[in-house]
This record gives C-alpha cells, structure tokens and sequence, in this order.
C-alpha cells in the first residue's frame, strides 16, 4: 500500500508498467497494457493490474508470463519482403509460418502493424516499443504505398471517389492517392495512404465492385524495397532509423 501511494507521482528513475515493458523491447505498448490488465504481469513477483503504475527502473523486476523484462537490450531495427502466405505476428495458433520465422535474431523482434496473409512486401520488425507505436500512430500520418493488381481497369469516376475517401462502416478514410503504373491497364495501381484500417485497401476498392487480386506493399514511409527479393531481410541502416524516427517526432513545447 505504502508502495502503491509512493509509486502513483513520478519520480526520476521511474516509469509507467506500460511503458516500461513496450521500451524494452518484447511488445507494443497496448498490448503490453492488455497484458497487465490481464493479470500477465508481475513486478518483484505480485501482480499488478495498473498499466499507470510506475517501477523504479533499475530495481524493479518485471516479469511477462514470468520470463523478466531485461533493460538496456539492444535495439534492432529489420525490413522483411514479407511472401504471401506468411503471418504477420510472432506465433501462429494454426502453426502457419510467420515474419519472425524468416529472420534469425537474438532479440525478441515483433513486426510494426501487420499486413495480410495474402498480402506480400515490406515490414518492419523491431524490438523497439516506442519506435513501433508512433510510426503506427495515427497523428503521425506515416505514408504506405500499395501496389495492387484489380480484377478489371479503374474508372476514373471510381479513382476519383477513393482519392477523396470512401466510406467504410462508420469511418471515411482519409484522402489517398492513386497514380498508374502502366496507364495503357488500368487495372495496375499504386495507391497511397497513413491509415492503417484492417484489409483497407482491399476493401476499398472492393466497395466499389473490384477484386484485389494482388497486393503488394512496396514502400513505408522513406522505405523502399529495394534489394530485397520475396522472403529477404536485413538490418535498416543508421540513417534510415533516424529517417524514420524524424517523421514521427512529437513536436516540440
Ligand atoms: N490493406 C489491406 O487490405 N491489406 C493489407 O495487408 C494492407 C493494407
């Protein structure tokens, strides 16, 4: 109790549960929230259920499922060509290959967003929390470009309609944009867009009466495919790290 009335104001040296487990590199930061309030989490070996609850960072012992939460691990920074048929997450309950199968790592990596199961191209991994959340935050507007293959040519009525944003369920997406990549088949595309709606693209465009037929991510925000072929990975250089860690700064007070 006395811990609990400390433990609530910050003080230098702590950290928000959440934000500890996220930073130091095994999950995201809502389901590392999910996986406390689930009971998952354990510091100094007692339960705590309070995503809030702030730990003295070099003496606390936190624990997921009971394996410990290790500081100051190195991070790791990967693109993947991700194929089709490969899950993007880091287990499977059907035990169908995922990203993390394809690259071998020491560190406990876990993919940025997801792509679908039929969807190919590229992801990042990391073990990076933080870096994870504000490139899949939505403030931040972190621009993904899709090449898709149509079941038949675009009208231009229908381009037009999805530039400005369709209504799917109760959302409208946000204005994308679509440019040919042959305009001579018109049911070749790349698509533009920030948002991260499950199956968006395919339901795009699927709500005006086209099949994806293929879908292929082949670029995140600066990030291009380049180099690597179906299935291929390797670390992001320094650079491209800092290149995407500028795009989604908080701005400054
Ligand atoms: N949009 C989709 O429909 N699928 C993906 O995998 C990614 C974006």
């Amino acid at each position: 109790m006395i811990r609990e009335t400390i433990m609530t104001g910050k003080m230098s040296g702590t950290m928000r549960l959440n934000k500890f487990i996220s930073n130091n590199g095994s999950i995201a930061r809502r389901t590392a929230e999910e996986y406390i309030r689930q009971g998952r989490v354990t510091i100094n070996n007692m339960t705590v259920t309070d995503p809030a609850f702030n730990i003295i960072e070099n003496k606390d012992k936190v624990r997921v499922d009971g394996e410990l939460v290790k500081t100051s691990r190195k991070k790791v920074y990967i693109v993947l060509n991700k194929p089709r048929k490969v899950i993007s997450g880091v287990s499977d309950d059907k035990h169908r290959t995922t990203v993390t199968d394809l690259i071998k790592s020491k560190e406990k990596i876990f993919p940025v967003g997801r792509l679908d199961y039929d969807t190919s191209g590229l992801i990042l991994l990391t073990n990076d929390g933080e870096f994870a959340n504000r490139l899949m935050h939505p403030r931040y507007k972190v621009e993904k470009t899709y090449r898709v293959k149509l079941s038949k040519p675009i009208e231009e009525k229908h381009k037009l309609l999805i530039q400005k944003g369709v209504r799917l369920g109760r959302k409208v997406t946000a204005p994308a944009y679509i440019s040919f990549i042959n305009p001579k088949d018109k049911r070749y595309i790349n698509i533009t867009i920030h948002e991260g709606m499950n199956r968006q693209v395919r339901k795009v465009f699927e709500s005006f009466g086209y099949f994806v037929d293929k879908l292929e991510r082949i670029k995140y925000g600066y990030l291009t495919l380049r180099g690597l072929a179906s299935g291929q990975w390797r670390h992001l250089e320094p650079k491209e790290i800092q290149s995407l860690t500028k795009i989604c700064k908080p701005e400054e007070k």
